[in-house]
């Protein structure tokens, strides 16, 4: 079976809801970049969904995605948002573990692996983002990292539950910072994550951490990376399509 190629824009804590639907009517305008081959989504701030899925409306072109989102369903935990307001708002994916949230927000993969059930349990796709520290890097424990993030975000999720979801290789070091993995070793360290569950084998998984334009091809020609989670580019909706467009390439010249 051939994985879906996925190019997800996370706006992280950027945009208004004013440019948001700037954003959304500017990059629906680029037809260029919508083909059958990559699937295009984006995470806006919680603030701006409701604006941005009424003028998504029932297109299938762009698909909507959250941040982030609490494990528990309702209850006393000022501040956050539920899966089932997701799904309301018309969410199809939620985005699970990012470093941001890890280190910032103190979610621990414990933290990460009740939000996958929760999402699961609510049909909310999760991408699930895991990553290793520089000082990981250096010391030659990527692999060990990632492998041990994504079984303890997948534990006790069974294998047809996992199939649903997307996986996000995003090295720490690499996000935000204009360093990128070199192509071949984010695929090397790629393979091994899919390899560390049987039920991961068709999962897309995307690669993070300062992908843009320029990148974006090398990066998504390469077996293991199905695709992008991007940050800083995602912000304009040209460098965005860019992606999108380079996206194609790189899967019709596999
Ligand atoms: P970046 O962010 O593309 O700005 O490096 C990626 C991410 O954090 O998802």
């Amino acid at each position: 079976m051939s994985r879906q190629t996925l190019i997800v824009g996370n706006w992280k804590m950027h945009k208004t809801i004013a440019e948001a639907r700037d954003f959304v009517l500017a990059l629906l305008a680029r037809d260029d970049c919508f083909v059958p081959e990559v699937r295009v989504a984006i995470c806006p701030p919680f603030t701006a969904l409701e604006a941005v899925s009424e003028l998504l409306g029932d297109q299938s072109k762009i698909a909507l995605g959250a941040q982030t989102m609490h494990w528990a369903t309702s209850g006393p935990y000022t501040g956050a948002v539920s899966a089932p307001m997701l799904v309301e708002v018309g969410c199809t994916y939620v985005l699970l573990g990012h470093s941001e949230r890890r280190s910032y927000n103190a979610e621990t993969d414990e933290i990460v692996n009740r939000e996958v059930k929760t999402a699961l349990e609510h049909d909310l796709i999760p991408i699930v983002a895991v990553g290793e520290t520089l000082a990981e890097h250096k010391a030659g424990q990527a692999k060990e990292r990632v492998v041990a993030q994504t079984l303890a975000a997948f534990d006790g999720v069974a294998g047809e539950q996992i199939a649903r979801c997307i996986l996000a290789y995003e090295p720490i070091w690499a996000i935000g910072s204009g360093l990128t993995e070199d192509p071949a070793s984010a695929n090397d360290v790629m393979g091994t994550m899919r390899g560390c569950r049987e039920a991961l084998h068709d999962v897309p998984i995307l690669y993070g951490g300062s992908v843009k334009p320029a990148n974006a091809r090398a990066l998504i020609a390469q077996e293991n990376i199905d695709g992008a989670l991007v940050g800083g580019a995602s912000l304009e909706a040209a460098s965005f399509a860019e992606i999108a467009i380079n996206a194609r390439r790189a899967v019709q010249s596999r």
